[in-house]
């Protein structure tokens, strides 16, 4: 019997993703009227893809107001922990699901899924395991403690077909260095939703954050 595969459109369309826009936010939304006035200073900041954790219970209602609001952006859910989760963010109308790490279950449920996951990874072993399932793109996470750029530098060796969007730990002045290695296509992370100014409800800050941060890139 064949072994299950991930399907090459899933594929093509988390590269797709991943290469819309350098710098992704990982939001996570403490006051649901935060919502859409967040995602508008950051789409008004030049991001083209939010990812919107499930981290808070207004996760979810985000992620469809985002998606009704913000035709012409990528709208997906990040820290989706298991495949009740996973599908409960597409029937929000997520775009893209992120996890932080891999479990097998999510792995299998992403193979054939609606839309593409993006699954999180700390080391080679668990690389080979998405990468031995179809998975071309991941999460690296958490970059920084996980080995930062030289990780990212060392996995090219043996893997150098993945791509990867780091997160944790990455800041705007430390962003374009990871930017810079052939096997990454984005970073993310809560640099650009820093939580005093979105308690402040201080939209301009958040724009200027997210202009300075792709104006920082090489
Ligand atoms: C994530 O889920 O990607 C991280 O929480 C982002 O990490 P950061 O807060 O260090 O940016």
């Amino acid at each position: 019997m064949s072994k299950k595969l991930l399907r090459k459109d899933l594929a093509e369309q988390a590269q797709q993703i991943l290469e819309a826009c350098p710098l992704i936010p990982v939001i996570s939304i403490q006051q649901p009227e935060h919502a859409l006035p967040l995602a508008q200073a950051l789409v008004d900041g030049g991001l083209r893809v939010l990812e919107v954790t499930l981290r808070t219970p207004h996760g979810l209602k985000a992620i469809r107001e985002m998606r009704q609001a913000f035709p012409q952006v990528w709208v997906g859910a990040g820290t989706v922990l298991d495949p009740e989760q996973f599908d409960q963010a597409v029937e929000h109308g997520a775009q893209f699901v992120i996890t932080p790490g891999i479990t097998r279950k999510l792995l299998k449920h992403g193979l054939e899924a609606e839309v593409p996951l993006v699954p999180g990874i700390a080391t080679v072993s668990e690389l080979m395991e998405g990468v031995a399932l179809g998975y071309r793109h991941f999460k690296f996470f958490p970059a920084e403690v996980a080995g930062g750029v030289a990780a990212l530098k060392s996995f090219a060796g043996p893997l150098p077909e993945v791509r990867f969007c780091p997160t944790g730990g990455i800041r705007k002045e430390t962003a374009k260095d990871y930017l810079t290695l052939e096997n990454v296509c984005a970073v993310g992370g809560t640099w650009l939703t820093p939580a005093d100014a979105v308690q402040a409800s201080d939209w301009g800050q958040i724009t200027e954050i997210a202009k300075a941060s792709l104006e920082a890139l090489p």
